[in-house]
């Protein structure tokens, strides 16, 4: 297998359907929302046209209150379950009824940077803009509608790290009695040591069901339901997208929205500032029908240095809550921690390296001054790719490439953080 610069833009053409592209072909045959943000980051790099329609397609599926669905199944039906029949959405374009971390303001902010072509940049950021701008607000009214300064995330898959240990005690309280029949799809692309239990499909379905019953009407899905979690992933990436939203703002936007986005950014920083654990050394996710943090190290717990909200003695500690990781493993960043006895080095969001996690991870220490400990992550991301290939997520004791093979977040991660420029084939 060769592992160049022109085999990772072979897998954003080959994954292209038309304008989006899908994350892996088989176990992911449609447009996924946070996938998208990065892919688009992968595209910008040798086809800048083409990195504009992946972020347009994406918002073709938004809904008239701003929400910007996880899946929008563009293109024809597949096998892919669950399909628009479990979802029972009214968007414009067929869609899940949840949304995804939202990367895509950074996303748009980093293609009108990077891009050469400066007048269709221009063009295109500039219509993007206010849908993005709709969709914070979106986070804002439906997701935060106390005003507290944290979004909640309503399903494990918002989250993006669906069966995230960290929900294990949250999730228990959702039905294992869906009214929809389980007709699972991924276990025939993917080994099922790799992907999540029966037990969660079932959960995650009967969520799906009592949402669709509710007509995905946000205030009632707030009220009624059992699965309610303030996620750092989303509500770290959800912060810095409004960074790089009202750095777009000065261009695009109007003082009006600049001022609401910076009394936002106010009430988030402390928001998020006030899940840190000192004795778990990072940052915790919070039960909000409990009122309690939720005892789970994982690797979204790191994301408050990629919003930028982590102060110089936190990020230390984190640093060395990192480096206690490392000692008892080849590759980081796991994506549960080592010490947890729920770990599972290759099961999906249990244990597995992510790429796109460790560009963040990285990203972050590198803001925060940490730059050895970036430059770690750094390499052995590119080392998990020079070995295995660009697959979904990799074991982080042997180094293995586990998950859907010829992933695209993957080749872009690789393409945007330049991680094979240079190297030699595997
Ligand atoms: C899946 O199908 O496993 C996806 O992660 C849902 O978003």
């Amino acid at each position: 297998m060769s592992v160049t610069v022109e085999a990772a833009r072979a897998i954003l053409r080959g994954n292209d359907r038309g304008g989006y592209t899908v994350p892996t072909a088989g176990l992911y045959p449609y447009q996924w929302n946070w996938d998208a943000a990065f892919v688009a980051m992968g595209w910008i790099t040798f086809d800048e046209p083409r990195a504009w329609r992946e972020l347009e397609r994406l918002l073709e599926g938004q809904w008239a209150d701003g929400m910007v669905p996880h899946i929008i199944f563009h293109g024809p039906r597949s096998e892919y379950f669950p399909g628009p029949d479990v979802w029972k959405t009214r968007g414009p374009v067929p869609a899940s009824g949840i949304s995804q971390p939202p990367v895509l303001a950074t996303s748009l902010r980093h293609c009108w940077e990077k891009a050469c072509e400066r007048a269709l940049a221009e063009d295109r950021a500039a219509a993007l803009y206010p849908r993005v701008l709709a969709w914070h607000r979106w986070w804002a009214s439906a997701r935060d509608p106390e005003g507290s300064g944290l979004v909640g995330c309503l399903h494990p898959w918002e989250s993006g790290m669906d069966n995230s240990p960290a929900w294990d005690p949250a999730f228990a309280r959702v039905s294992p009695n869906p009214t929809t029949p389980i007709r699972r799809s991924d276990t025939g692309h993917v080994g099922a040591e790799m992907r999540p239990s029966d037990d969660f499909y079932r959960r995650v379905i009967a969520l799906i069901d009592l949402y669709a019953s509710l007509d995905w009407e946000p205030r009632a899905l707030w009220a009624r339901t059992p699965f309610k979690v303030a996620d750092l992933a989303i509500n770290a990436i959800l912060h810095r997208a409004n960074r790089d939203l009202l750095a777009l703002g000065e261009r695009f936007g109007t003082a009006a929205e600049r001022a609401e986005l910076s009394a936002r950014l106010e009430t988030t920083a402390g928001a998020i500032d006030r899940l840190w654990s000192e004795a778990a050394g990072l940052y915790l996710p919070r039960d909000l029908i409990l009122g309690e943090p939720i005892e789970a190290a994982i690797s979204a717990g790191f994301l408050p240095l990629w919003a930028g909200v982590a102060k110089a003695a936190r990020m230390r500690r984190m640093a060395a809550t990192l480096e206690r990781w490392a000692a008892k493993l080849r590759y980081l960043v796991p994506s549960t921690s080592p010490e947890d006895p729920r770990f599972e080095p290759k099961r999906y969001w249990r244990g597995p390296v992510w790429c796109m996690m460790n560009m963040m991870i990285a990203e972050g220490f590198r803001a925060g001054g940490a730059s050895d400990l970036a430059q770690r992550i750094k390499a052995d991301t590119a080392a998990l790719i020079l070995r295995a290939g660009f697959h979904e997520y990799f074991d982080p004791l042997t180094g293995a490439g586990l998950g859907g093979g010829q992933f695209s977040w993957t080749a872009s991660v690789a393409l945007s953080w330049r991680l094979i420029e240079g190297a030699a084939g595997a």
